[in-house]
């Protein structure tokens, strides 16, 4: 039942709030500020390496994942599309944790690779959403989000949610490994906890979104550009709308601009830049100005602070609640996902039933 809602999209990125809060309400504990993962019997303190494996958008968590992982916890990340990782016959050992993220938990080639990594011998953890799928069943740690059934072809609520559980299993990983003060647990808990209430901020700014959607729905051809962990969402943004609206999209690493896209870019070329204010900043800005300079169609993702900083530049800005970096990749997300929808719906394609897709992909 899509309720008052045009698409089950739009109830799925309106539903964020709710469902992370959920998700999030089984990972942290509020009064102790701590985060706690369910029981196993691995012991995750001595793990050597992660190597996370997912396919389209649950691979985009796995890749914030290695930025989270490795910041906080100094463990070495791999992360794979599970279409190549059985093949390209990848150096494993018991020592490892694999990872699968998946909502439906059957995506034949992320449920192959899982049972590849419990070949090798991996302890193997699954971010899932289906409680009952294969993934879930097969995992030595099942990790749960708590999004609810997700209709939409297109993968919103259940991103955000594998988000927060791979936030948490990543402060996790840090106390195991005697990384985190209690402080700095207590604080991380607290930016965690924010974020329901800043995505709920994000969502208010439906209405300037569609209009930037409006705006660039002619394009033939839109880049987007972010910086550390604020990247992969990029990536995460064009698939989004190459999936529902048929533009061709690419997200770039911002400092790779400069290196190859930057050719694509004239006057026709929508732009889109996350950059909240934060470590990454000022460079994201500064390859944002070298587009501008060659007339690229600039749309700056930002909070007041950030907009107000960058100067001139975009022609169009999405102002987001200031957040802690840790949390951005999950807040940025909405407009991200609100871009692709409303820009879907001015063009008239079937915006939950994209065209050659399925919801879940169960061959190879
Ligand atoms: C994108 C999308 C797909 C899925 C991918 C993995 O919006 O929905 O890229 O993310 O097919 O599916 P799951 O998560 O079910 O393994």
């Amino acid at each position: 039942d899509k309720g008052n809602y045009r698409h089950f999209m739009l109830k799925e990125i309106h539903e964020q709030p709710i469902v992370v809060a959920q998700t999030l309400g089984s990972y942290l504990r509020a009064v102790e500020e701590q985060v706690a993962l369910p029981a196993m019997d691995a012991d995750l303190s001595r793990i050597s390496r992660v190597v996370i494996v997912a396919c389209g958008t649950a691979s985009y968590v796995g890749l914030i994942g290695k930025y989270w992982i490795e910041r906080f916890a100094r463990i070495p990340v791999e992360v794979d599309v599970a279409s190549e990782f059985r093949y390209r016959d990848p150096v494993l050992d018991p020592s490892m944790l694999g990872i699968v993220v998946s909502q439906s938990g059957e995506t034949a080639d992320t449920l192959a690779a899982l049972r590849h990594m419990k070949s090798a011998g991996l302890t193997t953890a699954g971010i899932v959403n289906v409680p009952s799928s294969s993934m879930a069943r097969e995992v030595d740690l099942l990790l749960p989000t708590h999004a609810g059934p997700e209709i939409g072809v297109a993968s919103t609520k259940a991103f955000t949610c594998q988000l927060a559980v791979m936030a948490s299993l990543a402060t996790m990983l840090a106390r195991l490994r005697g990384l985190l003060s209690a402080a700095d647990e207590a604080e991380i808990v607290r930016h965690l906890g924010e974020a329901p209430a800043a995505i709920n901020a994000a969502l208010a700014h439906d209405a300037d979104i569609e209009a930037i959607g409006r705006r660039i729905m002619g394009a033939r051809d839109v880049l987007y550009l972010g910086r550390g962990a604020d990247y992969p969402l990029a990536m995460e943004g064009a698939l989004k709308l190459k999936e529902i609206s048929y533009i061709h999209a690419e997200g770039y690493a911002a400092g790779e601009m400069k290196h190859g896209p930057i050719a694509l870019i004239d006057e026709h070329v929508p732009l889109i830049v996350i950059a909240p204010s934060g470590p990454w900043f000022e460079k994201t800005i500064s390859n944002m100005h070298e587009a501008a300079a060659r007339g690229a169609q600039v749309i700056l993702i930002s909070d007041a602070r950030g907009i107000a900083d960058a100067g001139e530049g975009p022609i169009a800005t999405i102002e987001m609640p200031e957040v802690h970096p840790l949390i951005a990749p999950i807040v940025y997300s909405v407009p991200v996902q609100l871009l692709a929808y409303h820009v879907a719906v001015a063009k008239g394609t079937d915006v939950d039933q994209p065209r050659n897709l399925a919801k879940s992909v169960t061959v190879e």
